[in-house]
């Protein structure tokens, strides 16, 4: 009998964001005369800067004419910005990545989500508590996760590495042994980052274990801290054991442009197997390539002008992030994040669980944020807000927080 996936039947619920919007819909519908602001989704919401609109409408006009026209892209990408990624994201911060060991693509969701097809079905998963919920899933799709207990929220076969207050929401080294760990720094949701020396710890321990790490570096651009690496390139050893996944949604707004790329060592093997290949192959089969318009975007990124501009918008987003952190920590919330990261983590007032918190502060504040126990287990009782709106309305949604 045709049967569907069955693994996709074991996802709970609905996807936690769709749950939020359609919160902030009811609430929109009964209360038509209240005004709503969203600190909630990761979304940007400063227009493309200049110089990349500018690449946009050549790239466009090349397109026009038999002589410069693009088809089908590379799979891997575009020779251009491969070099470019190499030599801007890598080769200037000292570590040696090459343009070929970088697989261009159409965003970091898609990879993080993606990247476990190239394992086996029985590797064990370790992701952190609270986590970007794309890791868990995916391995939930793929049959990996073992069964669900709703009242914990927690998955038989993956191991969790819990992020608390009493060690800056950064994990510890698990106790069982996991084959793939996921790490994501600056973090979402907890905003929360880890110095060079205890990523480090990382890849040691990835090497005694012959595990790998999956990076997510996609809020690399927020920084701005000296002894926090922006690559996991940046430690001893970690061609050995880690693949690293960006994107270019955060840095550059590319949330509706999209375009990401993820880096794989040459040398990095499973059980004798070399990962470079099989990610190769399945690009090959599955990915026509990122669009020609978008690649010439992203390159960009890199240009003088454009470093400029996006330094700018960085700020923009981080001058938001202080303001929501000072703001917070006025009215006597405790908050972290928003350092190295356009993410605000804050603890929910008097033990709250994490949705009876959004449910308050919609109702009173009419703020939406996003309830942290639909991160993980270790998020109940805190509460997401995000720096990625526009100055006023994260000024205004301060003010009404202080105002509850
Ligand atoms: C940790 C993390 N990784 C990846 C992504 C997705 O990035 P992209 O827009 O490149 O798909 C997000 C988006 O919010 C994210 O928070």
């Amino acid at each position: 009998m045709l049967k569907a996936n069955q693994d996709y039947l074991k996802l709970p619920g609905s996807y936690l964001f769709s749950t939020v919007a359609r919160k902030q819909r009811e609430f929109q519908e009964k209360n038509p005369d209240r005004s709503v602001i969203r600190l909630s989704i990761g979304d940007v919401t400063q227009p493309i800067a200049p110089v990349i609109i500018d690449a946009l409408h050549r790239a466009v006009d090349e397109m026009a004419s038999a002589e410069s026209f693009h088809g089908y892209a590379p799979d891997l990408g575009y020779e251009f910005l491969r070099k470019a990624v190499s030599e801007n994201d890598y080769k200037a911060r000292g570590c040696d990545v090459e343009p070929d060991e970088v697989f261009i693509s159409d965003g970091a969701k898609g990879d993080c989500g993606n990247i476990q097809e190239i394992f086996d079905k029985d590797c064990r998963v370790a992701v952190c508590d609270p986590v970007y919920p794309v890791y868990v899933d995916t391995n939930v799709m793929a049959g990996r996760t073992g069964t669900y207990d709703e009242k914990s929220g927690v998955w038989s076969d993956v191991i969790y590495m819990p992020c608390l207050k009493e060690n800056n929401f950064a994990p510890q080294l698990p106790k069982e042994k996991p084959d793939l760990i996921y790490l994501c720094f600056p973090n979402n949701p907890t905003g929360a980052t880890v110095t060079k020396q205890q990523l480090q710890e990382w890849v040691d321990y990835a090497n005694r274990n012959k595990a790998i790490i999956i990076y997510d570096a996609a809020y690399e651009a927020y920084i701005s801290e000296d002894d926090v690496p922006h690559s996991i390139y940046e430690c001893e050893g970690a061609r050995n054991c880690a693949i690293e996944i960006h994107s270019f949604s955060k840095n550059a707004g590319f949330t509706g442009l999209r375009l990401g790329y993820t880096v794989i060592p040459k040398e990095l093997e499973a059980d004798g197997v070399k990962l470079h290949g099989l990610w190769a192959r399945r690009h090959g089969t599955k990915y026509n390539g990122a669009p020609y318009i978008i690649q010439r975007a992203g390159e960009a990124v890199y240009s003088p002008a454009g470093r400029k501009q996006l330094k700018a918008q960085v700020a923009y987003y981080m001058k938001n992030a202080a303001y929501i952190r000072e703001g917070l920590a006025q009215a006597g919330y405790k908050v972290s994040g928003g350092v190295n990261a356009p993410y605000i983590w804050l603890e929910t007032p008097d033990n709250m669980s994490s949705w009876d918190f959004f449910d308050l502060l919609l109702e009173k504040a009419g703020v939406v944020g996003t309830p942290g126990s639909g991160f993980g287990p270790s998020g109940e009782h805190y509460f997401r807000l995000t720096a990625f709106g526009s100055y006023e309305n994260t000024v205004a949604a301060i003010k009404r927080i202080k105002e509850m």
